[in-house]
């Protein structure tokens, strides 16, 4: 399940309809998907949409996506510094972003445009919908590795588009489980 945290509050959400009735409040979707062991997480990516079809088929009738694929992200995935700086600044696109992560974990920050920034780290299970628009940026967890199902309207309006605020600076792109220590190096 997902951790959410409001570090200007030091106030931390960990129950499913806490989680759910706060992110709506940015604007921010988030669902639970709990028939993950009818899958396994390493299953091929078609595997991973013939699975899930239902749920994909629902969030796109609901949501107006047209297109599924499987992002799968780990430790050696070629250029994954370069890959993750692009996302780990604030930024905002003409696209929703909507992931459901497969495996692995992912940290999200909103930057609400009223309001205190809030981080979101994601783990198997675990479905989000950041709104076209909104202003957030996205880091790994310490494991480094993240799959998950991606939807889209139209790829092409999924071009980060930088704020420059510098907001993300402030926040430490920290995971609070205690599956998420860094390994040591
Ligand atoms: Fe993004």
């Amino acid at each position: 399940m997902a951790v959410v945290n409001i570090p200007d509050k030091h106030l931390t959400l960990k129950s499913v309809s806490e989680i759910e009735t706060f992110l709506g409040t940015i604007g921010v979707a988030y669902e639970r998907w709990e028939n993950l062991k009818q899958i396994s997480a390493d299953a091929s990516d078609q595997e991973i949409l013939d699975g899930y079809a239902a749920e994909i088929n629902a969030l796109k009738q609901k949501g107006g996506y047209v297109a599924a694929d499987v992002i799968n992200i780990v430790p050696t995935t070629p250029g994954l510094d370069e890959m993750l700086g692009k996302f780990n600044k604030e930024h905002w696109h003409a696209e929703d972003e909507v992931r459901f992560i497969v495996k692995g974990h992912g940290l999200f920050h909103i930057a609400p445009e009223d309001g205190d920034v809030v981080s979101i780290e994601m783990e198997a299970g675990d479905l989000i919908c950041v709104p076209s628009g909104a202003r957030h940026w996205f880091n790994l967890c310490g494991d480094r590795t993240v799959r998950a199902i991606r939807l889209f309207k139209d790829s092409s309006g999924w071009t980060p588009q930088y704020t420059n605020s510098g907001v993300d600076a402030g926040y430490e792109p920290v995971c609070f489980g205690p599956s998420h220590i860094p390994p040591a190096v």
